[in-house]
């Protein structure tokens, strides 16, 4: 009876759910992202499987991952931020740390993280043989949400965190959610495996979703790598954007704009007039196909030249002693791509600290670790302030052998800023 009483109590409460209305996106209504492990752009280009998929789409030939290993990719594409992460163990981010989940919240868009291989939903450990006959490796160093205590502190959301069994049965009813972020398990994905074995699996479960009208329409879908291998290597990506979102006449088009994980958020956040986090979000490219529907305008950064993304900068997750700092204020006068400032909560948490310095500056600069030997990519603190006008020339070379990108985006205003910072970094260090 009781049981009964219960299923009834939660039949209701899947029919008010199903029965809210799609937020309407300005170039699509549903956001889903795929992610795969550890491969070179180089290499992926070749790759057959791959490159049926690109043909299907569009290729972001210019999408740098944000450093090495894995985790802090995942951690940064939902924070705007990855808080000097350099390793994959599990990870607790302080309540007052917020994500694209607080901004989907504020306009009631629907979201969901899907896991393979995860053993029920929530699930709080950092790693599990799955249950689903699989017998594959579930693990939370590919699950963004977990390590964020605005997530697992709060049931309604953590509930949010499941399976790829539990998306069939979304996609089957018809009750898919408007964003959503899937990781396969640690073979189909290749971590554990091969660049083919995973193209493999990707390129099946990809052209599935392709063919499915419900899970196509208005849908855009970023298949991206999380990071490069090669780590002496600039981290370059291949990520390739799909779905029903996507004009016939852009299949199989490249777009060379200037992306990392960043973008995710900043597209997002164009898309729907989100309000923005504070952090490295606001000023990141919005992927064009979605730019020039809103006219948004991109920019290249001027850091990008000397740009290696291999080793984390400083931050409260660094495990190095001499590489630990607390986590930075958001810059709470920002206005990102969806037109607004920072999100409530966000704010909330940090009103006291309005006269902090703080990273974040809007521009879309990029930050690294350096290469073990000099940083000439560290991030600046400076007072919080609106974003200034950005009239950075293109062209950028990403990695630059560039000598002259290289010399004009240092010529700028915070170009010499980011010279005086460095100057005091190299007397304490040398
Ligand atoms: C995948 O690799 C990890 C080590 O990175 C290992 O612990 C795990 O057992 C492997 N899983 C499978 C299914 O091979
Ligand atoms: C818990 O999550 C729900 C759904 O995202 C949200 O509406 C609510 O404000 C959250 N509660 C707290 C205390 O953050
Ligand atoms: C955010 O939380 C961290 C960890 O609890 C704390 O150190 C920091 O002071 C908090 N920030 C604010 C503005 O309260
Ligand atoms: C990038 O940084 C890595 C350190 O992880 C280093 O091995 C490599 O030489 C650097 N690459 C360049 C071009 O500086
Ligand atoms: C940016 O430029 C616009 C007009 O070109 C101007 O109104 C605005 O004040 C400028 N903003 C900043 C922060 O310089």
């Amino acid at each position: 009876m009781l049981f009964s009483a219960l299923v009834a109590a939660l039949g209701a409460t899947v029919a008010i759910a199903a029965s809210t209305p799609y937020v309407p996106g300005k170039a699509f209504d549903r956001f889903f992202t795929i992610w795969l492990e550890n491969q070179d752009y180089d290499r992926v280009i070749k790759n057959s499987y791959m490159k049926g998929l690109v043909k299907e789409g569009i290729l972001l030939s210019n999408y740098i991952a944000q450093t090495h290993p894995s985790q802090p990719n995942y951690i940064a594409s939902i924070a705007g931020d990855y808080f000097g992460l350099n390793h994959d163990d599990v990870i607790h981010i302080p309540e007052n740390i917020t994500t694209v989940v607080d901004l989907l919240d504020s306009r009631g868009i629907s979201w969901k993280g899907y896991f393979e291989g995860i053993p029920g939903p929530g699930y709080m450990n950092a790693a599990s043989t799955a249950k689903d006959g699989s017998g594959w490796d579930y693990v939370s160093k590919h699950n963004p949400f977990v390590s964020f205590n605005s997530i697992s502190f709060n049931g309604t959301r953590l509930a949010n965190i499941q399976s790829f069994a539990d998306f069939d049965d979304d996609l089957k009813k018809n009750e898919l959610p408007q964003f959503a972020h899937m990781s396969p398990n640690m073979m189909n994905d290749g971590h554990n495996t091969t660049l083919e074995y995973a193209a493999v699996c990707t390129d099946t479960y990809v052209r599935s979703l392709l063919k499915d009208e419900e899970f196509m329409k208005n849908t855009l879908l970023l298949v991206t790598y999380d990071e490069s291998e090669t780590y002496s290597q600039p981290n370059k990506i291949v990520s390739i954007l799909l779905g029903g979102a996507i004009p016939k006449n852009k299949k199989g088009t490249t777009d060379e704009t200037f992306y990392t994980h960043y973008s995710i958020l900043s597209t997002l956040q164009n898309n729907w007039e989100l309000p923005n986090l504070g952090r490295y979000d606001v000023g990141a490219n919005v992927f064009d196909i979605v730019a020039q529907k809103t006219g948004y305008k991109n920019h290249h950064p001027s850091s990008v030249a000397p740009l290696n993304n291999s080793l984390s900068y400083a931050g409260a997750l660094n495990n190095l002693p001499d590489k630990w700092k607390a986590y930075p204020t958001p810059n709470m006068q920002l206005i990102g791509a969806g037109g607004k400032g920072i999100e409530r909560t966000t704010k909330l948490n940090w009103v006291t600290r309005e006269k902090d310095t703080t990273p974040y500056d809007g521009t879309g600069q990029v930050f690294d670790g350096g290469n073990g030997i000099s940083d000439l990519n560290m991030p600046f603190y400076k007072a919080q302030a609106p974003a200034p006008n950005i009239t950075y020339p293109p062209h950028y070379v990403v990695g630059g052998k560039n000598s002259a990108g290289r010399l004009r985006g240092f010529g700028g205003r915070w170009g010499v800023f980011g010279w005086g910072v460095l100057g005091v970094w190299v007397v304490c260090v040398f």
